[in-house]
């Protein structure tokens, strides 16, 4: 055979042959047509705000296959750093856990509780401040405000964070605090005395900075106060690295995580 005649392949191919190729068209035409339609249910899920528009699958963070996200108006924003830059204080492990499982399931369920109802064209902050504390909605705000608080608590770690804060945002902590070392005691305190699951947070109140801490899904601004910081507390976002030890994560996410930059965009003074 004339190895420059590839056609003459064909006249050599069995029934069996033929068939075993047909049967892989067929499976690869499959293989497109579900991924023309995972293209289309990503492109009707990132039709949220720009800074959740970006939705990143959680394999990309545990490089474990994940089921499909429930369509609908939320998604789940993109991590802004890879799944092992906060290692060792946060781990891969946990992140992979606490962001593409935890987060992920406030948002699917979130887009279950909504759908159908007013609040699907609703933005995020009019859910949360329109359910807070309404009996019946608990499903909608617990899942609306748990996807805000995470999606605001991934902002305030960056790698190679803690440190010191940027000159004009250490104005103001020195003027609230004293100083920033005691904002860091106040921030550990908190996180660490709120009982059971919740969250410790820097924000501005009226014309000071304070460290308050809320329970479960529960945000500083539904009483008025701007977040300008989060620490999770929720026993998923440190029970795998450190157990029962609370304290060594805070103190960890307080000294080498923390985001300082982010605190000073979000009170503008950056
Ligand atoms: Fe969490």
């Amino acid at each position: 055979m004339d190895k420059n005649k590839p056609d003459d392949t064909h006249s050599h191919l069995t029934r069996r042959e033929l068939l075993l190729a047909t049967a892989g068209v067929a499976a690869l035409h499959t293989a497109a047509t579900a991924s023309a339609a995972d293209a289309a249910t990503a492109s009707a899920t990132a039709t949220t705000p720009p800074s959740t528009a970006a939705a990143a699958s959680p394999s990309a963070v545990t490089g474990a296959p994940v089921a499909p996200a429930v369509v609908g108006p939320f998604s789940l924003p993109a991590l802004p750093f890879a799944d092992a830059a906060l290692d060792p204080v946060i781990s891969a492990n946990t992140l992979g856990f606490h962001y593409g499982k935890h987060h992920r399931a406030y948002v699917d369920n979130l887009n279950k509780a909504v759908a159908g109802t007013p609040y699907a064209d609703m933005a995020l902050d009019k859910i949360i401040a329109a359910t807070y504390g309404v009996a019946d909605k608990s499903a909608v705000y617990n899942n609306a405000s748990q996807h805000w608080n995470h999606s605001f608590y991934w902002r305030s770690l960056r790698p190679q964070g803690g440190g010191e804060p940027p000159a004009a945002l250490r104005l103001k902590l020195e003027t609230s605090f004293g100083s920033v070392d005691a904002c860091r005691k106040e921030l550990l305190t908190a996180a660490t005395t709120e009982f059971g699951s919740g969250w410790a947070w820097l924000v501005q109140d009226g014309g000071r900075l304070a460290v308050v801490k809320t329970g479960n899904a529960d945000s500083p601004a539904s009483k008025g106060q701007r977040p300008l910081l989060t620490i999770d507390v929720w026993e998923h976002a440190y029970y795998l690295d450190y157990q029962n030890k609370r304290a060594d994560y805070v103190a960890g996410v307080i000294g080498k995580l923390l985001n300082w930059g982010f605190a000073a965009d979000n009170l503008g003074v950056a």
